[in-house]
């Protein structure tokens, strides 16, 4: 699916850490899971770190694998997962009733694949707000290319605090970003804040379903897996993050689990069981390839060492994600509007 080739995998391998650091990034991102005897607690504590320090890690894997969009959808027979992708995005934008020349948030925007389709989908103003460094120098330089510079930006910034005044956005979305949120109420709180009044937030949330159970050892060993081959602090449920919404001051339109009745499974890609062409990268045989070949780079020193170890825990995250998807415990494809009432303001 990507242009990205193995030349760029290897040189974007550890994002901006220092390449002869790498591999103690790898072992520290680690310590914080639970497999490595981390906890909970330390990950929220730290979670810019942890994110940070993953995204470093994996954003060249994301790219050469899934693409410049780094983000589940569910889709349709005959339907590529190019095509689900893009119509994903456009849900999001016709969902937010986005109007030419409206001025949206993107709240964890990644490297801007999103940013990019939704700017050009409906004609507006994007500024996508990311904490981290690397993917905003790639997300600049995809903008550039493809001219969306002229009227989106990029923001660095945390989005527990972040750095733009009240009231200022006509829309703002976020998929599978906020996921990363130590705190999901002190997230929405802050896109709350700068929402204007009467105006919507909409989001693709990763979500722990109804069907998981905390005391059942194999849904919790899936979680664990998710969390640490995703950067994740806590995977929160669905009735987690409408009352949060609520909690921070928003009228949730409505929401929905789109996973369910998808005619397509989201996790079909991932699934090693699944083959296809269209993205080969991703299935198991694109996998074993990628395998042996960073294998390769790295005995040859074009990857840095440690690079091997990112790919194992991003094996580990396929893993969960299939299983938690196959079980139904889990979904990536939580979908909500919330409006920030007229009277609401800051
Ligand atoms: C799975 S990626 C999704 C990226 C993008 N929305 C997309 O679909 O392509 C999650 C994104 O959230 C960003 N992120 C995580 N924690 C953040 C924080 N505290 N502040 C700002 N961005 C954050 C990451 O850097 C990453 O870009």
């Amino acid at each position: 699916m990507s242009k990205a080739g193995a030349l760029n995998l290897a040189t974007g391998l550890g994002g901006k850490i220092d390449k002869s650091d790498v591999l103690s990034a790898v072992e520290k991102y680690e310590k914080y899971h639970v497999c490595y005897g981390g906890d909970e607690e330390e990950r929220k504590a730290n979670y810019s770190d942890m994110v940070n320090k993953y995204y470093d890690l994996v954003t060249s894997f994301y790219e050469f694998g899934w693409g410049e969009s780094f983000h589940f959808a569910p889709r349709f027979k005959e339907e590529s997962l190019r095509e689900s992708i893009k119509r994903h995005e456009h849900f999001l934008a016709l969902q937010l009733g986005l109007k030419p020349g409206q001025k949206v948030l993107d709240v964890g925007c990644g490297i801007g694949g999103p940013l990019r389709e939704i700017a050009r989908f409906s004609s507006t103003t994007i500024t996508g707000l990311n904490n981290n460094e690397y993917q905003i120098s790639r997300g600049k330089e995809l903008n550039r290319i493809t001219g969306v510079d002229k009227t989106c930006d990029f923001v660095k910034g945390d989005f527990m605090k972040m750095p733009f005044p009240d009231n200022v956005f006509d829309a703002v979305y976020a998929i599978e970003a906020t996921c990363h949120a130590p705190d999901a109420y002190g997230c929405y709180s802050e896109i709350y804040r700068v929402l204007k009044p009467g105006q919507c937030f909409a989001a693709y949330e990763w979500c722990m379903t109804d069907s998981f159970d905390p005391l059942n050892q194999e849904h919790q060993k899936i979680k664990a897996e998710i969390e640490i081959g995703d950067g994740l602090p806590d995977i929160r449920l669905t009735g987690q993050c409408i009352d949060a919404l609520k909690k921070a001051g928003f009228e949730v339109m409505w929401s929905k689990d789109l996973a369910v009745g998808s005619p397509v499974p989201w996790y079909l890609p991932l699934d090693k069981s699944h083959f296809s062409l269209s993205s080969f990268r991703l299935t198991a045989v694109g996998r074993f390839f990628t395998k042996n070949m960073v294998k390769a780079l790295e005995y040859v020193g074009l990857a840095p060492k440690g690079s091997q170890r990112v790919q194992d825990f991003l094996e580990k995250a396929a893993e969960g994600l299939v299983e938690g998807g196959r079980k139904e415990i889990f979904t990536p494809l939580f979908f909500f509007v919330a409006r920030k009432p007229h009277s609401g303001s800051q």
